[in-house]
Order: structure tokens, then sequence, then C-alpha cells
């Protein structure tokens, strides 16, 4: 184990890449997709069953924190990682991005950003150097810079002004990190859909330089077709020997798109909200475990998924708890989609240090265009 924060690539397979960051908590296998952890939890499961699943790394948000139960507070009572019971690796969100879709009156200068809880109406306000404060107190491991991230389509003006601004807060999120050995610091690369942006921005981050480089202001509507449009060029754009983080992505064909785009790193809510919706995520597609096709069902979601869902519990139990809004649906499925998550990251991996992935994502493909039968 190593006091420091590193990155070494182990192979490369076209733009995907595969290898390992080191951090004093532990290992993170990249390609990784974290869990997201938002509330000092990952709901329905317990840490060392997300443990189990595969996931080396969770992600934390400093909105939801710093309302419930505080930043301050979790510091009194250990930091996030005693609090939680998680040991290993935890990201932090620095909370812009979340202030913008949760809180009610928000108002945004250069300063920061001054709004009032979605929780109970109280006011508060964020910087970067308030969030760079928060994160140390909750003593995430990888901290992400403040930054600010208009929702698509916006006009290219505004796009511009607003990577302008989160520049300006990446320089003082840098200046407010300092120098902590073992925790990393990651840029946020903004400019929505243009390329020019996305250089412009890669540049300002590279020039204040950061341990991990993270693509921002995607997956926020603008659809899969045009993301991808801009994953074609944004990853290249950041340094090749650091890690890069595709925020908020994704679904199961986002992810496999985006790894062979170049990206190490992603978090969705997908695997773990849909769990509790009644979604479920196999090798062949989405299945809706709701449907009345599955009440008499003895088989398995999936054969091929050594889950504790797939391994005891038929489709007509699943079913069944799920109709009935017993507490187990949301905890097997939630368990089932983070196992298929990972067991997806690990394949990935697999295929990009075998050389393989191009032949690994056809029969991706393959398997979800023949559907769950
Ligand atoms: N989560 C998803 N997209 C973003 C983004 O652009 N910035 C931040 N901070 N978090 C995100
Ligand atoms: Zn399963």
């Amino acid at each position: 184990m190593t006091n420091r924060f590193s990155f070494s690539l182990k192979a490369t397979d076209g733009r995907a890449r595969t290898g390992t960051i080191s951090t004093p908590r532990g290992e993170v296998r990249t390609p990784a997709f974290m869990p997201v952890g938002t509330a000092a939890t990952v709901k329905a499961m317990l840490p060392e069953s997300v443990r189990d699943t595969g996931a080396d790394i969770l992600l934390g948000n400093t909105y939801h924190l710093m309302l419930r139960p505080t930043a301050e507070r979790i510091a009194r009572l250990g930091g996030l990682h005693d609090f939680m019971n998680w040991q290993r690796p935890i990201l932090t969100d620095s909370g812009g991005f979340q202030v913008m879709s949760l809180a009610d009156l928000r108002k945004l200068d250069e300063r920061g950003v001054t709004f009032k809880s979605h929780i109970d109406g109280s006011r508060h306000e964020l910087t970067p150097e308030r969030s760079m404060e928060i994160q140390r107190l909750l003593g995430s491991d990888i901290v992400m810079c403040f930054d600010e991230c208009p929702s698509l389509p916006a006009d290219e003006s505004r796009v511009a002004d607003s990577m302008r601004l989160s520049m300006r807060w990446a320089e003082r999120s840098r200046a407010a990190f300092g120098d902590r050995p073992g925790h990393a610091l990651f840029g946020i690369q903004q400019g929505g859909v243009t390329p020019e942006l996305r250089e412009e921005s890669a540049k300002a981050l590279t020039d204040i330089g950061f341990d991990g480089y993270a693509v921002g202001g995607l997956a926020v509507g603008e659809g899969q077709e045009a993301m991808f449009g801009v994953l074609d060029y944004a990853p290249e754009m950041l340094p090749h020997d650091k890690p890069r983080y595709l925020m908020g992505v994704g679904k199961p064909d986002d992810i496999v798109g985006a790894v062979a785009r170049g990206i190490d790193m992603m978090d969705c809510v997908l695997p773990s909200r849909s769990g509790r919706t009644g979604q479920a995520w196999t090798r062949r597609g989405q299945v809706n475990i709701k449907n009345a096709r599955h009440q008499d069902d003895p088989r398995p979601l999936d054969e091929s998924c050594g889950c504790p869902a797939c391994r005891s519990y038929s489709r007509a139990y699943l079913h069944h708890v799920f109709r009935a809004g017993e507490m187990i649906s949301g905890m097997l499925l939630t368990w089932h989609n983070l196992h298929y998550y990972q067991d997806l990251m690990q394949g990935l991996r697999d295929a990009i240090a075998a050389g393989r992935l191009e032949a690994f994502t056809d029969e991706f493909h393959a398997l979800r265009a023949e559907g769950d039968i």
C-alpha cells in the first residue's frame, strides 16, 4: 500500500485503457464504476455487500452531506469513511452540480452560489473554498473542483461563459485545496458540445495541474449520440497519464461506449435507483420485474449471474416482493444491478488487457439485441 495518490496504466486497446489508481485507502481498478452513496449510504445495501459486488470506490455528495448531517458533524465523528463504515476510497462531488438540479432559489455569481436547502429551506452558500473545506472535513480521497454546468441544449455563449467561470473556480479550488499528500484533486472539463470550448477548458485545467481530470457537462439532456460525439475528442485533450472520469454516466451501453473512447472512471445512480423501482439490468438488456410475465417464472433473473438475487431467488419471487412493496425487493434488485455493473467493468478491464475490446463490445451488443427471453 502506498501513502500517495498515483495512477498507472497497464494496457491500452485503441483509445481504451486499463490500469490502477493507488491511494492510501486501497486500489481502484480502472475502468472503474463508482456506486453512488449520496447520503452516506448506497441505498438498500450494506457497505460489505457493495464491496462484494466488486466495487473499489464509492461516490459521496458534498451538497447532501453539508445539509444533513453536516460536514462538521461527520468530521467530529471521525470522517465519512468511519461514519458510513466504508474504509476504501471515496470520491466526493463538489456540490455545484447538485445545487443547480436540487436546491431552491439559487443565486449564482463570481463568488459562488447561494441557495435554499431542498430539505428544510435553510439558506446556504457554496464557493470553491467552502466546497474544498467540506470535502476535507468529510475526508474524501478524491476531491472534485467546484464547477457549474448548464443543462443542454444551451446557447453557445452561455456555455462559454459558464465554462470560463468554472475554470476560474478550478483555479480557486486548486489554491484552497493546498497540498494534501494521499488525497487527490480532480479538475472538471466543461464546454458543452463545442470542440473549441472543450479544448479551451482542457488547456486551462492542464495549466493549473490536477491529479485527474473529469469530463463534465454530459448526460444533461444531449442524448447518447451527442455525448459520444464529444467523447470522440474530449478525453484525448486531457493528459494521458492521469485518470479521466466521466461524471454521471450511465446506462450499460453508455459505459461501454465511454470506455472505448478513453474514459477510466464513471458513476451513476442508475443501478441503485432503478433497483428500487423494479428495473433490472442484465446482459440481455433491461428487465421490468413488475411485468406480469414474471409472476409464474421459476427461473432466476439471469442464470449466468452470481449475485444473491440470481443464485437463490426466482423471477416469480422478485416480482411478488416488488408488487407487495417489501423492502427485500429493493435490496435484491440493487444488489443484482450493482453486481451486473461491476461484472461489466471486469469484462471491460479483461478485454482491454487482452486486446480484444472490439470482440467484447460486439458480443455485448449482440446479446442485448436478442433481448430478455
Ligand atoms: N455530475 C454530472 N455532471 C457533472 C458536472 O458537470 N459537474 C459536477 N460537479 N458533477 C457532475
Ligand atoms: Zn444477479
